[in-house]
């Protein structure tokens, strides 16, 4: 079985990455053969500064080898290395409709927020949809907001199949439900372009200010909170601290006489905790951007064989090459 997912070098890596998508992929890691690309090619329609790209590229290598991926058995590597794919966007492009992707909601969000809109932001899904069909994925973990993505992956890999005869493998969506959307520090979807991440990782003093920034509601700590489930720091504590901790929080959330402040500390605490081994990896990679330069480099090599056999497959089904 193949496992593919990507990330952008968007800007840096938040709890809603890590617990969304980074942490179950590098679970599935001992399930299948698993391919983990940064997708920097993705990453242009939205980022136009070059050398923040290349930082934020290699930040999210740091990001993914310190949290656990292992470049011994998974195939990592940088989109745009694999340049067959933007070939392959062109192959699919062609059998993509415009209603399927008009009703993508990236694509609708965007719109609706009034962005300046390029080809390339319409195009994303099938770009997204190349990346997958081209490594004859069958399993895609990612957060709940990419599954219509691999919806409309599998739509065109079926189209395709139907209209030149079978050539892809047509992917699953992967989502681990409870931790589907990760809340941010103000109670909506954690995400970047919120502005209310909470990094993984960073400077100690500003994301201590982060997490004591999670907006709460006006109740005075003595009032019982009966509905201490749905506050944004216990649902990040259940996923940072040992279950007993977020437990021992929620129970005296519950009860009342238990102030923000102090569950906030709480959650800090365990947060620091819970990716201090990984923090520690990081920075003796940082040290070390050969070496993660080098992963990088034979996680391409590796790909571009798998890449280049699809891809001549796609060609031939569809009377570019000789069948
Ligand atoms: P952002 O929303 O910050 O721009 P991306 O869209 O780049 O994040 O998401 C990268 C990956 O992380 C995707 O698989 C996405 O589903 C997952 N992800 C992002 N934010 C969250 C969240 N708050 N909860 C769960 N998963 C998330
Ligand atoms: N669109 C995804 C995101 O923003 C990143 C991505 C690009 C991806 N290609 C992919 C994820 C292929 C899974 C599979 O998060």
């Amino acid at each position: 079985m193949r496992i593919l997912s990507g990330i952008q070098p968007s800007g840096t890596l938040h709890l809603g990455n890590y617990f969304g998508m980074m942490r179950p992929s590098i679970e599935l890691q001992e399930q299948g053969e698993a391919y983990y690309f940064i997708a920097d090619y993705h990453s242009m329609t939205t980022l136009f500064d070059p050398a923040e790209r290349r930082r934020n590229t290699l930040a999210v290598a740091l990001d993914f080898l310190a949290c656990g991926l292992d470049p011994a058995r998974t195939v990592f590597f940088r989109q745009s290395d694999v340049p067959e794919v933007t070939e392959l966007t062109w192959l699919i492009g062609t059998l993509a409709p415009m209603g399927l992707l008009e009703r993508c909601h990236s694509y609708k969000d965007k719109v609706a927020k009034g962005i300046a809109f390029n080809f390339g932001l319409f195009a994303y899904p099938v770009l997204m949809a190349a990346d997958i069909l081209l490594y004859d994925s069958n399993l895609v973990p990612v957060g709940r907001d990419q599954k219509q993505h691999v919806e409309v992956t599998r739509d065109i890999a079926i189209k395709f199949n139907e209209t030149y005869g079978p050539t892809f493998v047509v992917p699953e969506p992967k989502i681990k439900e409870s931790v589907a959307v990760v809340p941010g520090t103000d109670g909506q979807k954690m995400s970047k372009s919120y502005g209310n991440t909470i990094d993984i990782f960073g400077d100690e003093k500003t994301l201590r200010k982060r997490v004591m920034g999670i907006v709460m509601d006006s109740r005075t700590p003595a009032e019982p909170k009966p509905d201490a489930e749905k506050n944004s720091a216990i649902q990040l504590l259940k996923l940072v601290a040992p279950p007993d901790v977020a437990q021992g929080c929620e129970d005296r959330l519950r009860a009342g006489g238990y102030g923000y402040g102090d569950l906030k500390k709480a959650l800090f605490e365990a947060y620091w905790i819970h990716f201090a081994e990984a923090r520690a990896k990081r920075a003796d990679l940082a040290a070390n951007p050969d070496y993660v330069e080098s992963v990088l480099a034979s996680g391409a090599e590796r790909a571009r064989g798998k890449a280049r056999e699809v891809l001549d497959r796609a060609k031939r089904a569809s009377g570019l090459r000789p069948a």
